[in-house]
This record gives structure tokens, sequence and C-alpha cells, in this order.
């Protein structure tokens, strides 16, 4: 009887979904890679569409704002979580990993790891919010993997609120990509990691202004096979399949969830149904 109980326990945790956070619509870039990296996996997605953005606010705010979002996840029985957003994964996944009782991954490590992968010259550029460069937590994983790397950082506040608004191949984002990107243009750099999860998004710009000679590397692909890896090891991956309609994935947000929706049904492979709004700061 036991035994039947606890397989019946076990596979509720298998089937349970997976929470995944961002500020807002930069995070879908990694929700997608899970959808088609793991097609079995249900998703819970939290934006923070009232806060964004992430990247030029303090530490301690974000730390806050990352408890407040895994407490709200947990009601939603995830069993793992993603933290889609680099400056969330900079300042908080050390503090709140300590804190919870179920796999949590951020999108860092994982980035750093392929740069330093695809690099041949050595010197690896890395674009982000400005809480994302100032943490040097890039810079702390590539010379972790060969301490004789070249790392430049270059802070794109306006990319995200460009993202945001959609302005994604406006002429106004070229021109404020080449008023960023120019220095490292001059560094001679090979790779340059999207230390955002917005920046996907912007790809096609940000490569017509660097030029075809620099691999860019975007780190929600290599997240999404580390949850793999992790999802595996702790046993937890999803074997029932799902109904191939996207009725699998939720969406909240705490703000204009009507914007984030139109976003969403723009770059997912499915159209969400309903964008529900919550109050985070009840969590
Ligand atoms: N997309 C997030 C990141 O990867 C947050 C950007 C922001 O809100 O500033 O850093």
């Amino acid at each position: 009887m036991s035994l039947i109980v606890n397989e019946l326990e076990e596979s509720m945790i298998k089937e349970a979904p997976i929470g995944v956070f961002d500020s807002g619509v930069g995070g879908l870039t990694v929700a997608r890679e899970i959808m088609s990296q793991m097609p079995n996996e249900r998703i819970v997605y939290f934006g923070d569409t009232a806060r964004v953005p992430y990247g030029s606010k303090s530490q301690n705010t974000i730390i806050r704002y990352a408890r407040q979002i895994i407490r709200f996840l947990k009601t939603k029985q995830v069993k793992a979580i993603v933290i889609a957003c680099n400056t969330a994964s900079a300042y908080a996944l050390d503090t709140v990993e300590a804190e919870l009782d179920i796999p949590i991954i951020g999108v860092v490590k994982p980035g750093a790891k392929v740069a330093a992968e695809t690099t041949r010259n050595g010197k690896i550029g890395v674009i982000g919010t400005e809480g994302t460069i100032n943490s040097g937590m890039y810079s702390e994983f590539l010379y972790l993997r060969n301490s004789e790397l070249t790392v430049v950082g270059k802070a794109c506040p306006l990319f995200v609120p460009l993202v945001e608004e959609n302005w994604i191949k406006d002429s106004v984002t070229v021109e404020v990509a080449k008023r960023y990107l120019s220095e490292l243009k001059e560094s001679e750099i090979d790779t340059l990691i999207l230390g955002c999860t917005h920046y996907p998004l912007i790809r096609s710009t940000v490569r017509q202004v660097i030029g075809d000679g620099v691999t860019l590397v975007n780190p929600a692909y290599e997240t999404a096979l580390e949850l793999k890896e992790l999802l595996e090891k702790k046993k937890l991956i999803n074997t029932k399949p799902q109904k191939n309609d996207g009725s699998g994935y939720e969406f909240y947000v705490s703000d204009a969830a009507d914007k984030f929706k139109q976003f969403a049904n723009s770059i997912l492979p499915y159209d969400i149904a309903t964008t529900k709004l919550i109050n985070i700061e009840d969590f």
C-alpha cells in the first residue's frame, strides 16, 4: 500500500511544473528553450512587469523581489525554479538557493561555460544590465574556467526598455546599439555573451552592429540543457506527454497583462490563452 502511495507521490512531483521568472518578457527566451528541449515539462512563468527594470536596482532589492516571487511560485507547487534573469541570477541566486528545498538554477553560469568553450582568441565581451556587469559574476565564472581570458563588460541599460516596448527592429534601437557596442568592437573580442535574457530578442540588431566575426552566446539554450541534466539527476523529469496546445503553460505578471500576452504570443510557439495579474507584494 505505502509503495503505491510513494509511487503516486513520485509521479505527482514529476508532473509538477517548473517555475520560471524574470523582470518581464526577457525570461520568455529561456522559457521557449525549455519548451523546445523538454516538451513534457509544464511551466509556471512570472514576469515582474510592475517592477521592471531590475538592472538598475540594488542587490538587497533584487533579493527581496526574488524571495517574493519564489514564495508565489511555491504556491503553484513547482518542482524546480529557473531564474531566467541575469541580474537576479547574479545578485540573488546564492542567497535564495541556500534557503530553498527544491532545485534552483540561474543563467549566468551556463552562459559563462559556453562562452569559455566558444572563444578562440580568448577575448570575450559581456553585455548586460548595470547590475549584472557591476556584480562581476560573468568575469568570475569565466576566470574560473580559464584565468588567461580577457573579459570586457559593457552595461546597456536602454536595451531592456526598448525590448519591453517591442522596438525590436527600430532604427532607434540600432542607433543605441551602435553607441553601446563601439568600444567592444575596438577590443577585438571574438565572442559576445548576451548577458541579459531580454537581449536575444534584439539579436539581429546586435549582430548587424557587432559584425559577423563575433560569435553571439545566448545563455538560454545552455540553461535549458543544464536544467534537463539537473532534473535527470534528481529523477524529476516528467515522462508524461503534454497536449501539444500550450495548455501546460501558465503565465502571471505583476502589471500590464494584455501587453505581456501580446508580446509573448509574438515569440512563443503557442498562443497564450490568458495572462493572470497578481499582486506580488502579497507574497
Ligand atoms: N532580463 C533581465 C536580465 O537578464 C532583467 C533586465 C532588467 O529588468 O533590467 O538581467
